[in-house]
């Protein structure tokens, strides 16, 4: 009995985690402070992937938001026409408000 209820906690905890609803003015806010808006919109391709590109090629693959929080937050470097350039990372240091910036875009 013990181990259902065990069983049960960890489905409500998973169902929660998928249904978590990104806050959008507070991810779109992060990009503007971030300047990430100079490569980036949300439907059109500039010098970086639409975010909905990435949403799209993310879809599904469960190390994807470890793997976008990775990129927005380790130094990396990025190919803008043929140069390579460090890519921007996000100006702020919550690891909430970084995870709710990582889940809007994949919502997308
Ligand atoms: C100087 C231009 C530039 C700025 C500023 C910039 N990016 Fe990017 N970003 C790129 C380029 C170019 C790529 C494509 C890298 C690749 O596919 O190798 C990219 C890729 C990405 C990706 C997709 C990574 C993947 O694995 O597919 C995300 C998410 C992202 N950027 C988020 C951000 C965020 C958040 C900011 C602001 C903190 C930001 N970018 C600022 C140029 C930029």
């Amino acid at each position: 009995m013990r181990k259902l209820v065990i069983a049960l906690g960890s489905v409500i905890a998973l169902t929660s985690t998928t249904g978590f609803a990104a806050d959008e003015g507070a991810a779109m806010g992060l990009l503007r402070k971030s300047k990430c808006l100079n490569c980036h919109a949300v439907e059109t391709k500039k010098d970086g992937p639409a975010y909905r590109e990435v949403a799209t090629k993310y879809r599904g693959k469960a190390e994807a938001e470890d793997k976008l929080i990775k990129h927005i937050t380790v130094p990396n470097k990025v190919k803008i026409d043929g140069r390579e350039e460090p890519h921007q990372m996000v100006k702020s240091k919550d690891p909430d408000e970084i995870k709710n910036l990582v889940s809007w875009i994949l919502s997308l």
